[in-house]
């Protein structure tokens, strides 16, 4: 080859990485594969390490930086980077709109572009004749920190503009201002990297981002895959879009990535208002995360007239959404037992404000999650609250330790009553293996009587808890034989509240047979395995004489709860339990009943698992869901309907919660089945 044909080799080369890079990351349309994406590279990296000479600044090779350590110089800005005012809900935006109408000529109409707030770093990038020249933070505004050969790596970062040779031909030189983020599943994915690695985790991706950005050597910004979306021209030489809609269509079609799909314009005050405030339950569904809205001046002349107030221009306003995420102390970690004796490890926290609530509990999911992000008492937590989901406790932020945090070992008795702890193989929980235990007989009860189980009212987890304190009740069957002169004298027991509470009992008494069984917390054994037990063995005498063999015969059945169940009947206690039901006249036996039809009532729906449910097994909760027409998958994506969530749940729910996919527990699982037994 001549010299000549491999400049135009290398040039061809070029052109086409940028097409195919531009097409993987921006469009999300790719067209080869990455094997013929590398090959491509591949040679253009030989070329131009054969010669030198052929090498551009906008090649993509150049994306992979350097060894050059670049010492953050700084950068005068050519224009003012501005930063924004704040709307905290619709009537602040209303005032806005007023306090801005009063600058303006009376009745004059105004358009509005909404955009993303993006939760990230402003990051302004200089165009000289189509080519990046500079990157810089914004800094004070005024002055920057230069970041250039870090921007290069970001793959959404056009190194020449237009990308595609139909896009419109660059200005002499373009000053385009963006946010630099991690896509949630980008940073899922560094984080799944750094934890294989065993590396401390990242906690807070806005933090990562910033750090990733500012790194003195390029290759390690490289190894963080950062996104960068652009928004706003700061200053241009040559003829740019008069209003902000036009900015938008522009820098897309120049190459940039641009947040299609949320962006709209309003001309109409309210519509765009209501459009702003029912937004806040659509942020999950966004791939990266946002803090709110931003509302701009759709016409440039206007917004520019309107002036700045301080570093706001009054032409555009912040509508904010509240935080998801703030740091707290993390004061002490106790051990919630629930029913089964699964231990739960909770977070005592220094009282917090979060998503218009104050916070002062939040799960730490299980003992693994603790180690493996490295949660200790002492440290500064990061604490999410987001949407209906329980709050829990991100990770430490580990550059404020002081060395007098202490770390967190799995109890080794439980707390409530110091029997030893055990941890099965397969399940990251432990359990108390007391069935006695008083915490776990406290739940059991509480779960006896609530609405799913035998529907006794008027006893909620306070009643239960004073009556086991006065000794009234010892455990479920006590409470077929209360009455009322030992109720009433009881705190918050009045009259009518007793008349009621033994109505109830007496009612509860009669219940088919399959909720009872269902109701006694034998761990597998919820609704659907008590209607199957009961069809097959009738009474709980006959149930009580099955084998580990017999009940495995029962189709749907897992080996898990075979066991439960011979170990329940096995276990004294519980035979005592059984024969004082009896004694207080509480139904045992059931007719043979109907089988209950499988109904669609989950057709089209996708569900994924984690955690362990209080009753069902998960193969049982799997049959029952494809019973009702919906589907079980392993991993939770966006096409996820509903994850449902049981007690010490793994890292799907932190991935359905950074997805915004919608939570259930078995509860509403059987809810949406309309599961009666
Ligand atoms: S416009 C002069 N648009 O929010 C206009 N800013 O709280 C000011 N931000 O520092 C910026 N998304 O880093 C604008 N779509 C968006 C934005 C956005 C995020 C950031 C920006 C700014 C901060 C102000």
């Amino acid at each position: 080859m001549s010299r000549q044909d491999i400049a135009a080799r290398a040039e061809d080369l070029r052109r086409q990485l940028h097409e195919h890079i531009y097409r993987y990351y921006v469009l999300n349309a790719p067209v080869i594969t990455d094997g013929e994406y590398d090959a491509l590279f591949h040679e253009l990296a030989a070329i131009e390490a054969k010669h030198p000479e052929l090498q551009t600044p906008d090649s993509p090779t150049q994306r992979v930086s350097s060894d050059l350590q670049t010492d953050l110089p700084k950068v005068e800005h050519t224009a003012p980077i501005l930063s924004l005012g704040n709307a905290f809900g619709a009537d602040d935006v209303r005032g806005w709109r007023e306090r801005i109408g009063r600058l303006l000529p009376e009745n004059f109409a105004l358009d509005y572009v909404v955009e993303p707030k993006f939760d990230g770093l402003t990051v302004v990038l200089t165009y000289t004749d189509g080519l990046l020249t500079l990157g810089a933070t914004r800094g004070n505004g005024d002055i920057g920190d230069e970041i250039t050969p870090n921007v290069r790596t970001i793959h959404t970062v056009p190194l020449r503009i237009p990308v595609s040779p139909d896009g419109p031909p660059a200005p002499r030189r373009l000053v385009v201002r963006g946010e630099v983020l991690f896509l949630k599943q980008d940073f899922e994915e560094l984080n799944r990297r750094m934890a294989e690695e065993g590396q401390p985790l990242f906690v807070n991706a806005r933090n990562t981002a910033s750090g990733a950005l500012k790194q003195k050597d390029a290759r390690v910004t490289a190894s963080r895959p950062l996104t960068m979306y652009c928004y706003a021209i700061v200053d241009a030489d040559g003829n740019v879009p008069g209003t902000q809609w036009g900015t938008l269509d522009y820098l897309r079609r120049l190459g940039f990535l641009t947040a299609d799909g949320v962006i709209r314009q309003f001309d109409d005050l309210e519509a765009m208002i209501a459009y702003v405030e029912g937004f806040e339950d659509r942020r999950h569904d966004l791939p990266y995360e946002i803090d709110g809205l931003v509302i701009k001046v759709n016409d440039h002349v206007i917004y520019d007239d309107l002036g700045v107030v301080g570093k706001d221009p009054r032409g555009a306003i912040a509508f904010k959404f509240p935080a998801e995420e703030v740091s707290t102390t993390l004061l002490d970690v106790v051990a919630n037992v629930g029913r089964t004796g699964v231990l739960t490890p909770t977070a005592v926290l220094e009282p917090v404000f979060v998503s218009g609530v104050t916070v002062r509990q939040a799960s730490l999911h299980n003992y693994d999650l603790i180690e493996e992000k490295d949660i200790r008492i002492g440290d500064t937590v990061i604490v999410k609250r987001s949407g209906e989901v329980i709050p829990y406790v991100v990770g430490p932020v580990i550059a404020a330790r002081t060395g007098d945090e202490r770390t967190i070992q799995p109890p080794e008795t439980c707390p409530a009553c110091d029997s030893p702890v055990e941890r099965d193989e397969d399940e990251v929980a432990y359990y108390c293996t007391n069935p006695a235990c008083p915490e776990r007989v406290a739940r059991n009860i509480e779960y006896f009587v609530s609405r799913g189980a035998m529907d006794i009212e008027g006893l909620g987890e306070r009643g239960v808890r004073l009556l086991l304190s006065e000794g009234l009740i010892h455990d479920e069957a006590d409470l077929f034989t209360l009455a009322a002169e030992t109720l009433l004298p009881l705190e918050g027991f009045a009259e009518k509240k007793v008349q009621n509470l033994l109505t109830s009992v007496q009612a509860a008494k009669e219940r088919p047979l399959a909720r009872l069984l269902g109701a006694l917390g034998i761990r597998g054994v919820g609704t659907t395995v008590a209607g199957m037990l009961v069809q097959q063995y009738h009474t709980l005498d006959a149930l009580a004489t099955a084998t580990v063999e017999d009940l495995e015969a029962i189709e749907g059945l897992g080996p898990h709860t075979a066991d439960a169940v011979v170990e329940w009947f096995a276990t004294p206690r519980n035979r005592a339990l059984i024969d004082k039901f009896r004694a207080a006249g509480v139904r045992l036996a059931e007719e043979l009943g109907t089988e209950k039809t499988a109904s669609n009532a989950l057709a089209g729906l996708t569900f994924v698992l984690t955690g362990m449910l209080p009753t069902l097994q998960r193969n049982e909760a799997k049959a029952l869901i494809e019973k009702h027409g919906g589907k079980v998958t392993g991993s939770v994506s966006r096409k996820t309907s509903y994850v449902i969530v049981g007690e010490a749940p793994g890292s799907k729910l932190a991935k359905a919660q950074q997805l915004g996919v919608s939570l259930l527990d078995e509860d509403g699982l059987l809810a949406m089945i309309g599961d009666t037994p």
